[in-house]
């Protein structure tokens, strides 16, 4: 029996995002927070720099707004920046209070005795942590915190497949988001829930290349349901590709934080000597697109698979106690990284484009809601800094729940939907044509739509995305719908958006380079690149 659910407010995504949002929201409020894994599996969980944010008495906020405008390329919201770095202090308190534990030093008086360290495109130690599994520290305290809600309903294992919307079920007068339809995956029955308010918090898209530093889940699932649903989608070109992880054929992704060089790691070349001098002044603590590029080209000027990353001139003590993680990581691969240099290669690692929100949060689609790396709200503009983007995932659950609190009476409940049709469709029988699309797919993205692109390898992409999107829509409906089959249709989705806005880019600026328009053009280009769906209607506010 599929089951009819009703909340007031329905979160897709448990990580930093969502789960910050379930805490804020008043407790007589009914939520229901949605997880495609369990719930602690997501980017967040992985994160080891930290969050940045000015809490050094040396420090101060508009050092933090121009670095974040200086590595976004001139393409930033500069108000979203201001917003999002002014609200950066209380966004840790928060935290705090919440129960989440940074790493201290007593002896750092002008930071209250916590220790900040330093990351590309910082010009002060900004960066709070729990020494290098930030993100562990972060997610866990808030799940424990989201389970003793009462309030809240969390449902693990159930991924949703599409948001439902007034004028598609004909139910209500004017176009609104009313829920979705979400497939529990425990017994494979795709259910209805309807809420007042819908938030997509479903991270990255990270998993449409070959190698990434993200888990499994980061399918741009958030984007492709807005994108289908009606809203605009802005940046989709810049994917920020992490210089750092490491290169081990037993290793699927795992990351070498940034902060490894903040505290003075060199990258070097196989035969020891350092190269980012030669890049940029600012060496390895440049902004990590310029440091990516510089990686990828050494490696295709001398066809090494790998370049390497060496903090083993530090006292072994130190490392230990500031890379605990990456240590004990390196060790069971044979590495030793206080006593040799971790080999290292790129890999996608943020998506800096997605649903286009407001101050608030807010989608093209009255009721629904977009935060997290899901959204695109004007901070990273053509190049994420460091440890912005858990800040941000904070801030916005923040400003979204304020506007919800003061709506919230005015939105009745949406009444009864129609279920899930599955009249017309039966048991696939060609499960490899999924496995063999996503293969196929994560591949050409690696080698056309990666880190150095051309005309020519942007348009053999678009005529591969185009055959694909085809072929997974037909299949799509005649089967029955499974987490592979869903996941690849965002995909596919998103490739396809990435393609396009990639192709309108005629300049090369941020994470987008291409050798056919090898230069930033401030006179035409210097603005969002913004895909509008064919069903897109001008925003009505709730
Ligand atoms: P996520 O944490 O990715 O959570 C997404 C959630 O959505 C998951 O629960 C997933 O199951 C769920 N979901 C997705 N699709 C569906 C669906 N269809 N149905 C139901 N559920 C769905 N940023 C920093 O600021 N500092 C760092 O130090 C840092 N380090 C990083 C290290 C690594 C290895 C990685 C991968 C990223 C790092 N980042 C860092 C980036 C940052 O971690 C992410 O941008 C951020 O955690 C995203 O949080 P989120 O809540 O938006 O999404
Ligand atoms: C890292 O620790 O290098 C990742 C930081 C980030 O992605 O913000």
């Amino acid at each position: 029996m599929t089951k009819d659910h009703l909340h007031d407010v329905l979160i897709i995504g448990s990580g930093a995002a969502g789960l910050s949002l379930a805490l804020r929201l008043r407790e007589d409020l009914k939520v229901a927070v949605i997880s495609k894994r369990e719930l602690e599996e997501g980017s967040t969980y992985y994160a080891q720099g930290g969050i940045s944010a000015v809490l050094d008495e040396g420090d101060t906020l508009s050092s933090h707004v121009e670095d974040t405008l200086d590595a976004g390329a001139g393409l930033c919201d500069e108000d979203i920046v201001r917003l999002v770095v002014e609200h950066g202090p209380k966004s840790i308190d928060w935290l705090m209070s919440n129960g989440v534990h940074f790493t201290r030093d007593d002896s750092a008086v002008s930071s209250g005795g916590y220790h900040l360290t330093r990351e590309g495109g910082h010009s002060h130690r900004r960066v709070i942590h729990a020494a290098d599994a930030t993100g562990k520290e972060v997610e866990s305290t808030l799940e424990s915190q989201v389970m003793s809600r009462s309030n809240v309903e969390i449902f693990d294992y159930h991924i949703a497949i599409d948001l439902i919307t007034g004028s598609k079920n004909g139910a209500q007068k004017t176009k609104r988001c009313l829920g979705a339809y979400i497939l529990n995956q425990k017994n494979g029955k795709v259910d209805t829930f309807r809420a007042r308010f819908v938030i997509l918090a479903t991270g990255g898209a990270s998993k449409v290349y070959l190698y990434t530093s993200n888990p499994d889940v980061s399918t741009g699932d958030g984007i492709a349901m807005a994108w289908r649903a009606g809203c605009r989608v802005a940046n989709m070109e810049f994917i920020q590709f992490h210089p750092t992880c490491l290169y081990h054929p037993h290793s699927k992704t795992f990351l070498i934080t940034e902060a490894v060089r903040g505290e003075g790691g060199h990258l070097l070349l196989p035969d020891g000597s350092r190269f980012m001098p030669n890049f940029d002044e600012r060496a390895e603590l440049a902004p990590r697109d310029i440091v990516a590029r510089a990686i990828d080209h050494e490696m295709k000027r001398i066809g090494a698979d790998c370049l390497f990353l060496d903090i083993s001139h530090k006292p072994a003590d130190f490392i230990r106690e500031h890379f605990p993680t990456i240590h004990k990581s390196c060790l069971d691969f044979g590495i030793d990284i206080t006593r040799e240099p971790i080999p290292v290669v790129p890999a996608a690692h943020y998506t800096c484009g997605g649903v286009m929100t407001d101050h608030q949060a807010q989608t093209d689609l009255p009721g629904l809601y977009a935060i997290g790396e899901t959204a695109y709200t004007g901070l990273h503009g053509a190049n994420r800094m460091a440890s912005n983007s858990l800040l941000e995932c904070l801030v916005f659950a923040e400003l979204a729940t304020e506007h919800i609190h003061r709506n919230v009476d005015k939105i009745p409940f949406p009444r009864e939907l129609p279920p899930w049709d599955e009249s017309r469709v039966t048991d696939s029988d060609e499960e490899v044509v999924v496995s063999h699309n996503w293969d196929e797919l994560r591949r050409f993205m690696w080698d056309y739509v990666g880190i150095v692109r051309s005309n020519k390898r942007l348009e053999r992409a678009k005529r591969r995305v185009e055959l694909l999107r085809r072929e997974i829509g037909e299949y799509y409906g005649n089967f029955r719908v499974s987490n592979d089959l869903l996941e690849l249709r965002n995909l596919v989705d998103v490739a396809d958006l990435i393609i396009r806005s990639a192709q309108s880019r005629r300049e090369s600026r941020g994470l987008h380079y291409t050798i056919d328009f090898p230069y930033r053009d401030d006179q035409v280009q210097r603005k969002a690149t913004v895909l509008i769906p064919d069903n897109y209607s001008p925003k009505r506010k709730n």
